[in-house]
Formats: structure tokens, C-alpha cells, sequence
């Protein structure tokens, strides 16, 4: 099968999130399967486009109302990703030093509508668009129902839901920046008086996946306004988990880690790890290190992290490291933290991709309170890696991490809060004081199969049901 991914986001070349590694990830492994899958995103003005080499393979202009601008769509000249990828280069429109800024509306709708402009002129057409995220959730909509897209009218679409709180809506007034279609099917871009893309796309596309089977219940009660849409809806909606790129996460074979370790070495590689991570931020080896690794945001519970922190490091039984960033106020009340508790609490505040890997590889427990998460690659990182995650029981955490106290491998618990975070915590505390059973434990988590070799099935089986229907 011939399968075209459409994303913002794919890891190595552009990363903002977990978005990116299932991009980067996904289409390799449907690759290695034997089908043909490309991804299709946009050319940023980041590190990796200096570094790589591209051909122009098409180049046309889009109108987006007051403005025409020139687009040019590159490949890659020899991919090492293990799969074709094509940019989307719109000089002053999409090439900005990151992903994302606060209003990306105008810019991918261009991206859309320039992707869908070359993949009209190929001679063999693809059997699958998949789309992920809002930010590429006008696809489907373009693909039935524009005019000028009328010759992949009949090719399914997949949408993969990563996230719901982001939707991408714009306003009316600036729908003429989608192409011409015929005004009785305005409807489908609506969702409470604005353009709404995702909700566009859930209504519009042939399957809707969430990256978690929880998740896709959750989503009928919390959907930050979607939730009526998707009840509608959700007989063409499936939950199907994530996978990890065992190429890229890998701690045998990872090479951003100061040692190299598997299940059988795991005692000495993560005492290694965490000696090397622990000097560096100037924490004791001695104590258990709880990490974090992630965006600084509400859906994270990351504005609680001050409080709990606080509370704990006052006991001084554990030590604490974070990386991330995000909301101002949290990283203002890490910051004067760092400064009262030196010692026992340490962050890198900014993204660090070699730093990540070494913090999964160090230490001994990974917390994830999150309010919200759609699947979470965190915890799953972290199981490879044997370290032990703590997380609430929410989205994708809930289906991959089982408590201990229920014959399982990690620590769970039910709400973001305060208090419950510090009591798991403590509970986890203890565990690590009975030794051999925290090591037979790391070796049982670093033998979870969570690959992309077994989860990249459950697409292609969507991926065949589709194609069966058109
Ligand atoms: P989300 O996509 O919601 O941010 P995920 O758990 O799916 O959450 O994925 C987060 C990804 O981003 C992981 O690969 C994680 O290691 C990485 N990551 C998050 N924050 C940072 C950071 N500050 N530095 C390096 N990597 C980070
Ligand atoms: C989103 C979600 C996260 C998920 C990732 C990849 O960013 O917040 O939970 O793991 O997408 O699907």
C-alpha cells in the first residue's frame, strides 16, 4: 500500500512533541512492513534544513485572499529517516524558526492546500491520506468537497487525533482562505459559529484514530467542545496505542546515554547512568531521583510541580530533576526552588533531546500527573529505559502503566492532585528502600513490548479496511 502522512511535526527534523516521534516513527515501521509510506510537512527555517540536501520536485502558488504567494515543494534527497519525506517550502509564509507561533492559521491552510495541489498532479495516486492533528484537519474537507482537489475525492482519509484541546480554529471572515466549494457544505467546517479543523476533520475524514483506547472514551465527556461531535461520530472512531522506534529508544544501543545497558546489565548500567546524571546536576547518588521530562503545561499538571516538590524535598528521602519548559509562572517558581533547595533539586529549563535520553536512562522513577494525556511516549521511554513511572490514571497512561499494588510494574494513581501526587510518591520511596525487588522490576519493564513493530499493524489494518471501501 502507498500511504502519505500529512504532519507539522516529525522527528528528527522538526520536534515540538510526541507528535514528532510518531511521525518520524510510524512510516518507518509501515515501511519495513513492505508498503510505500511518505510523510508530508513543512519546510521550517530549523537546524536540520542546513544540514540536508534537497530536489525541487514541483512548484506553484497559492492565493490565500489578499496575498499570492510562490510555494516550491522539496524532497529529500537520500533519506537515512528509512522513509521518503517532501517539505513544503513557502518562503516568508511557513519557513519561521519554529513550529508554532500563537496564530498558524493562514500558514497551514497553505501547507494543506500546496500539499493536496502536488498530490493532484501524480501520476499514481496514494491509497491512503492520513492526517494528523488539526493542523492538517482541513484535508479531508478539501480533499471531497474543493474543486480544484476533485481528483482525490475518492482516496480515504485517516485522521489521527494526538491532541484535542488544539483545534486550530480560525474565524469566518477568513474562510476565503479555503479554495472554492460549493457554500451548501459550509456546515462541515463549522463548530460553534468558527472554522474549526479539527471538528472539520472528524466529520469529514473516513476514520478517526486517538492514540489511546482511553483517551478515545474520555474524549466523549472532555473535549474541550467536541465532545457531542465525537459521541456523533463514534462509529468510525478506534483507540489504537502508540509505539516507541526501538532504533531511536534503545538503551543497548542509544547513543545519548554515557552507558549502555539491557535487562540483564541493567543494575550497573542505570547505577552508571544515574552516578553520571547526578554529577552533572550536582544531586545525590545516594537518594532516589524522580525525573520529569516534558512540556511545562496545565494538561501536565506542571503548575503543581512547585508545591510538590516543595513538600517533598523538605523530608529529604528523594531528589528531584526536570527538564522542560513552558508556562512563565511554573518555570518562575522552579527557578526560585533551584535556588532555595541546591542539592536535591536540579532542571535544565529549555529542550534538550541527548539530555532527555540521559535523564530516561538515570533515573530511578518518571512522573507523569497528567490531567490530560492522549497516549504519553514518556512512560513508555521510561519502561525501556527500566525506570520505574508514577503516573495518573488518565488517556494512554492508564493503558500501559498497572499499579504494583495490583500485580503490576508502576505506581498509579487517580487524581492530579497535590497531596495524591506526594503520597505515590512516598509509596514509590519505599519500594526503592527493598532492593531486589526494584532491580527484578526494572527488568521486568525493560521487557514490556511497546514497538512500533506490533502497533504499526493495527494502522495497516485500518489502513486495508479503508482501502476496501473505495
Ligand atoms: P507531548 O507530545 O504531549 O508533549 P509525549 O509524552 O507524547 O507528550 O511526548 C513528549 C516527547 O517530547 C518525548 O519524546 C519527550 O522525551 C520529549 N520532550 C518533551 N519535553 C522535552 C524537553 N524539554 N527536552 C527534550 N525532550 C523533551
Ligand atoms: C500528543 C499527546 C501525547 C501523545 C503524543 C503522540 O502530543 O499530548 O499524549 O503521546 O501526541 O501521539
Amino acid at each position: 500500500m502507498n500511504i502519505l502522512h500529512l504532519s507539522a511535526e516529525c522527528y528528527p527534523i522538526a520536534k515540538v512533541g510526541g507528535l514528532a516521534d510518531v511521525v518520524g516513527a510510524l512510516p518507518k515501521y509501515l515501511t519495513l512492513n513492505g508498503h510505500k509510506a511518505q510523510v508530508i510537512m513543512p519546510r521550517y527555517q530549523l537546524p536540520f534544513f542546513l544540514k540536508h540536501k534537497f530536489r525541487e520536485v514541483y512548484s506553484g502558488q497559492i492565493d490565500l485572499g489578499d496575498q499570492l504567494y510562490d510555494f516550491y515543494i522539496q524532497s529529500l534527497s537520500e533519506s537515512e529517516l528509512g522513509f521518503e519525506v517532501h517539505f513544503v517550502h513557502i518562503p516568508g509564509l511557513l519557513d519561521l524558526d519554529s513550529v508554532y507561533t500563537h496564530d498558524d492559521s493562514h500558514r497551514f491552510t497553505a501547507f494543506q492546500r500546496a500539499a493536496l495541489q502536488w498530490i493532484c498532479t501524480w501520476s499514481q495516486l496514494p491509497d491512503i491520506l492520513h492526517c494528523h492533528d488539526h493542523h492538517t484537519g482541513l484535508v479531508p474537507f478539501m480533499m471531497s468537497y474543493c474543486h480544484e482537489f476533485e481528483r482525490l475525492k475518492s482516496i480515504p482519509s485517516m485522521l489521527s487525533i494526538h491532541n484535542a484541546q488544539y483545534q486550530g480554529w480560525f474565524s469566518h471572515d477568513q474562510g476565503h482562505i479555503i479554495p472554492d466549494f460549493d457554500r451548501k457544505y459550509i456546515g462541515l467546517l463549522d463548530w460553534d459559529g468558527v472554522i474549526n479543523p479539527l471538528a472539520a476533520a472528524i466529520k469529514c475524514a473516513w476514520k478517526v484514530n486517538t492514540v489511546s483506547p482511553s483517551y478515545m472514551e474520555e474524549l466523549q465527556n472532555n473535549a474541550n467542545g467536541l465532545e457531542s461531535l465525537l459521541f456523533h461520530e463514534r462509529e468510525k472512531c478506534l483507540g489504537i496505542l502508540n509505539g516507541i522506534d526501538t532504533q531511536v529508544w534503545n538503551p543497548m544501543t542509544d547513543p545519548l546515554i554515557h552507558k549502555n545497558y539491557k535487562a540483564t546489565s541493567v543494575f550497573s548500567g542505570k547505577k552508571a547512568n544515574k552516578k553520571y546524571v547526578c554529577n552533572k546536576f550536582n544531586l545525590p547518588v545516594e537518594l532516589p531521583l524522580f525525573a520529569f521530562i516534558g512540556r511545562l503545561v496545565y494538561e501536565k499538571g506542571s503548575d503543581l510541580f512547585p508545591a510538590v516538590f516543595e513538600s517533598l524535598l523538605s523530608r529529604k528521602q528523594c531528589s528531584i530533576l526536570l527538564l522542560g519548559s513552558g508556562d512563565p509562572a511554573t518555570e518562575q517558581a522552579l527557578r526560585q526552588l533551584q535556588e532555595k533547595d541546591l542539592g536535591t533539586y536540579n532542571h535544565y529549563i529549555g529542550y534538550d533531546e541527548q539530555l532527555s535520553h540521559q535523564i530516561y536512562a538515570g533515573a530511578d522513577f518518571l512522573l507523569m500527573p497528567s490531567r490530560v494525556e492522549p497516549c504519553g511516549l514518556n512512560q513508555l521511554y521510561s519502561l525501556a529505559y527500566g525506570t520505574i513511572p508514577i503516573v495518573r490514571a488518565t488517556g494512554g497512561l492508564k493503558d500501559t502503566v498497572v499499579d504494583i499494588a495490583a500485580g503490576g510494574f508502576g505506581f498509579v494513581h487517580q487524581q492530579c492532585e497535590v497531596d495524591e501526587i506526594v503520597q505515590t510518591v512516598e509509596r514509590a520511596i519505599a519500594y526503592y528502600q527493598q532492593d531486589p525487588k526494584m532491580q527484578k522490576n526494572r527488568q521486568r519493564l525493560m521487557g514490556i513490548d511497546h514497538s512500533w513493530e506490533n502497533a504499526a499493524t493495527n494502522y495497516l489494518n485500518v489502513y486495508e479496511s479503508l482501502k476496501a471501501l473505495s
